[in-house]
């Protein structure tokens, strides 16, 4: 069976047994604790966490996953793949245990004829947590496995989690035994090669907290509903159902095996090392087609690595191959065809994949040989000094000037007899890091070196801000850059920074945006400021262009800031302390600032809370920082010592570092806090504030946003509009409107339900004509025919049964209905027993019918049902169904 019909088996089953059929999200997930989508149920997990209701009580899915903790045994083992796809069922609150259990044994035991995969039930082997009787009990006496055949381990086998805080529980695992060519016997607690995992039920009931492995986590309470999530792994059903050895020789990644061994003349099998070093080709082409397909890029971190590494890989195992010149064109053509086919966007965007791809490849190659020869020269210089590790230092410089991954280094390293000092290089990377975030902070200005500023910094000392209390003020002008590189003068037209010795403009900090306005020199020069950053700390650097006149260094300046703007973002940050202790009154000091960012009239804070926060909660907090506004309480802030702060129980703002004197800032009796920011001098002149609502954005972190004074007056003035606009709609007050409009769905759902029996009933009415103008086909009484395209394939059923029944039951009788839906022929074809005996079966029938329209299909011996691509197949369906009955006789 083909990995394509794999999926559309799985699809179609679980669609039929009420599930939504979810498609897959991209490998990117939406999830700040996720790197990339590691099992099926990602895109779930608010669901299960009860964060967000779910669209429907039971979904099924085929996601796109990536994993690459094990990515050294790729190509060694049998089933170890960096990409694979996923096949879950959920559910969410429905269904539990027993009847995940059933479905999982009905789709794999029943016969490929009934639609299943067909696999023999005594080759199946069971693990169960060790704690859990229940699941146990399930498997043995609802579904009839030997006792022998279910297998009880513990947490680190059979207790699934995401590996990080979030739902969890206990799982069950179907495993499938391979035969005694693959191994000992003795299940899966034993051989795990032979006896292959292949679907894991996880019992999603609880949520964990923090942990340092599998098995040591604290579980922190129940989950709001019991759920189910399932994983099979498509490539290892695939291994099976295809016959082959390994998941790398199955049908989507054989293509990609065989294309490399034409581009490179070794034969696959000839011998384990050229085989492995195939396979791992074959596997991270496919990965990295389908990393590039989601719009991941290759780069030094984050996903962009993983990409890079494992391109990398697979480009370096074709060289090892004998491969020199460029390979990746034709790799990458393979996985598109093949995988194309499940994902059409894949081809749609065929250009821009190949277009990267091919770009990391060249970009790999000029510097694959240099650093080559780089790590040639450290291993013989180790090798000449008696060492056996390669240093540090030598594997850091093949990272960062010659992109070699490390785990390339190992391995080269590894091939000539040494290891690698992977702690020297893990160190030099962290320094690297540090030094790219301080060059983040220098880009915000524009550029990237910040040792023009230092310069000018050494020269003219630290800033003074004098925007505590001032908007404007006279000022020299200490320093100046002209697109980057420091000059003593600039001219009208170009983009400077410039360096004051004194300044009222904020520059952004501590989720502070920065002021904006306008330098006026002596000369009568005019620079517009559009904003303020401190690349070296205690440096103001007014970002901005020459609007008129030369600007030189040493002239005396006065500075005009946005006023408006400023009072807009000190009402903001004003409120995000206000909205701080409200939080923390209402939830607890976990509630702790994680983050924030106040702008004009609007704001952002983010803050720790492990579950969301409730509506009502929220309300209650909106209410009181309102109310804390009318009390006009006095706003001001003071530098004390950081001993001083704590006694007076300020709150520290997470992360930020303080010297010795920090700035506090009280808003009356309210609220103490940390600061560095501007403020309202008195609650009262916020006026309002108004929160829109929170969100999530990271495992344990929530987020409020929130309006503050006219920005909060427009907002609640337009949906005042809209409200208006409602009850003149409705003719009510608006306190009525959702009772109204409650009712008035009601009765457009029970409207609905109208209509739908009328035309069940209208497509029943059919059956009595249908019954009668049934044909005689020796001796068989056959009704067949084309009803009104649009019948539902429940409908038909019906439609069909109704029909068998009307035709007296001694006679042998075979209804074969076909509609069209959505451009898609569907037929279901019923028999009675007096057909059945004749060996006419509905089952074959609608193979026979299905094959026909170009599509497939099956079921009972009784009722069954096909469908297929091609609507304009009918008539020859129906004449090779009549052949079939006439041929029974
Ligand atoms: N989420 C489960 C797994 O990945 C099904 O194994």
């Amino acid at each position: 069976m083909e990995s394509a019909e794999i999926r559309r088996r799985w699809l179609s089953f679980f669609e039929e047994r009420g599930h939504i059929v979810v498609p897959s999200a991209s490998l990117i997930a939406d999830d700040p604790t996720l790197l990339l989508v590691p099992a099926g149920m990602v895109p779930f997990k608010p669901y299960f966490l009860g964060e967000v209701a779910p669209p429907a009580p039971r979904a099924t899915s085929v996601q796109k996953c990536v994993r690459t903790p094990d990515i050294e045994e790729v190509g060694k083992t049998t089933r170890h793949g960096t990409f694979f796809q996923m096949c879950g069922n959920f559910s969410f609150g429905d269904y539990f245990k027993e009847g995940a259990i059933k479905l999982a044994w009905e789709l794999l035991t029943s016969s490929q004829a009934d639609g299943g995969y067909g696999l023999d039930p005594d080759r199946l082997w069971i693990t169960v947590y060790e704690l859990d009787d229940e699941a146990e009990r399930i498997w043995r006496d609802v579904i009839g496995v030997p006792t022998e055949r279910i297998q009880r381990l513990g947490m680190a086998d059979n207790y699934w989690s995401m590996g990080v805080p979030g739902p969890c529980g206990p799982c069950s695992e179907i495993n499938y035994d391979r035969g005694p060519e693959f191994g000992v016997e003795g299940g899966p607690a034993v051989n795990d090669e032979r006896y292959v995992e292949i679907w894991n039920l996880v019992f999603m009931q609880y949520e964990r907290g923090a942990g340092e492995s599998k098995d040591d986590f604290p579980i922190l309470g129940e989950l709001p509903s019991k759920n189910i999530d399932t994983g099979l792994g498509l490539e290892r059903l695939a291994m099976i159902l295809q016959g082959v050895r390994n998941m790398y020789e199955t049908d989507t990644l054989r293509v990609v095996i065989d294309k490399a061994t034409e581009l490179t003349g070794v034969r696959y099998g000839a011998n384990e090392d050229t085989d492995v070093a195939l396979r791992v080709v074959a596997d991270h082409m496919r990965t990295s087609v389908m990393l590039i397909g989601d719009g991941v890029t290759p780069g030094n971190e984050g996903r962009g690595y993983v990409l890079r590494r494992i391109m990398r890989r697979a480009i370096r195992n074709m060289r090892i191959l004998g491969s020199d010149g460029p390979v990746v064109g034709e790799l990458v053509d393979v996985v598109l065809k093949t995988m194309g086919q499940q994902y059409p966007e894949l081809l749609t965007d065929r250009k821009r994949v190949e277009t990267v791809a091919l770009a990391e490849e060249a970009a790999f190659l000029k510097t694959l040989k240099a650093g080559t020869n780089i790590l040639d020269t450290a291993v013989t210089e180790t090798k000449a000094s008696g060492g056996k590790v390669l240093p540090g230092d030598k594997a850091f410089l093949l990272h960062d000037t010659w992109g070699f991954p490390i785990d390339l280094t190992l391995e080269m390293a590894a091939e000539q007899g040494l290891t690698v000092d992977q702690e020297g290089f893990r160190t030099l990377m962290e320094e690297q890091r540090e030094r790219a975030k301080a060059d983040a902070r220098a880009k915000k200005t524009g550029h990237a070196d910040v040792s023009a500023y230092r310069e000018v910094a050494d020269a003219a000392g630290a800033t003074e801000f004098t925007g505590y209390t001032h908007t404007d003020g006279e000022a020299t002008l200490v320093g100046l850059l002209v697109n980057g590189v420091s000059s003593p003068a600039a001219h009208e037209g170009d983009e400077v920074e410039v360096v004051l010795d004194r300044t009222p403009f904020y520059a952004e900090g501590g989720g502070q945006r920065a002021d904006t306005g306008r330098i006026k020199l002596d000369s009568g020069a005019v620079v517009k400021v559009r904003d303020v950053q401190q690349p070296v700390p205690g440096v103001s650097v007014h970002k901005g262009v020459v609007q008129v006149g030369e600007v030189t260094v040493g002239s005396g300046a006065y500075c005009h800031i946005d006023v408006g703007r400023r009072r807009a973002i000190a009402r903001a940050h004003s409120a995000t302390h206000l909205t701080h202790q409200a939080l923390r009154d209402a939830l607890g000091p976990t509630a702790a600032q994680a983050g924030s960012e106040n702008s004009p009239g609007r704001f952002r804070f983010d803050f720790g809370s492990p579950t969301a926060v409730p509506g009502t909660v929220l309300n209650d907090v909106e209410q009181k920082i309102n109310e804390v506004l009318g009390r006009e309480l006095d706003v001001h802030a003071e530098v004390m010592s950081m001993d001083e702060a704590k006694k007076q129980g300020a709150i520290a703002e997470f992360g930020e570092k303080y010297g010795d004197r920090v700035r506090v800032v009280t808003i009356g009796d309210f609220s103490k806090e940390l600061c560095g920011g501007t403020h309202v001098h008195n609650t009262a002149q916020l006026g309002l504030v108004k929160l829109l609502g929170e969100s999530s954005i990271g495992s344990g972190v929530r987020r409020v946003e929130a309006l503050v004074g006219t920005d909060a007056y427009n907002f609640l003035a337009r949906e005042h509009t809209v409200v208006a606009q409602l009850t003149e709609l409705i003719k009510g007050r608006p306190e009525e409107l959702p009772e109204k409009i409650s009712g008035m769905l009601s009765k457009l759902k029970d409207a609905e339900k109208e209509i739908e029996r009328f035309r069940a009933e209208k497509v029943l009415q059919a059956a009595g004509g249908l019954a009668e103008g049934a044909r005689d086909i020796r001796g068989v009484a056959l009704a067949s025919g084309r009803v009104p395209d649009g019948t539902s394939a429940d409908d038909l059923r019906k439609l069909v049964l109704d029909v068998r029944h009307r035709i007296p039951g001694d006679r042998p009788a075979v209804v074969a209905l076909f509609t069209v839906v959505k451009d898609r022929p569907l037929t279901v074809i019923a028999t009675n027993e007096a057909a059945r005996e004749r060996g006419l079966k509905a089952g074959d029938l609608v193979r026979t019918a299905a094959k026909t329209l170009g599509g497939g299909g099956g079921g009972k011996p009784d009722v069954a049902q096909g469908g297929g691509q091609d609507p304009a197949a009918i008539d020859e369906a129906l004449a090779a169904v009549e052949r079939l009955v006439a041929e029974s006789a």
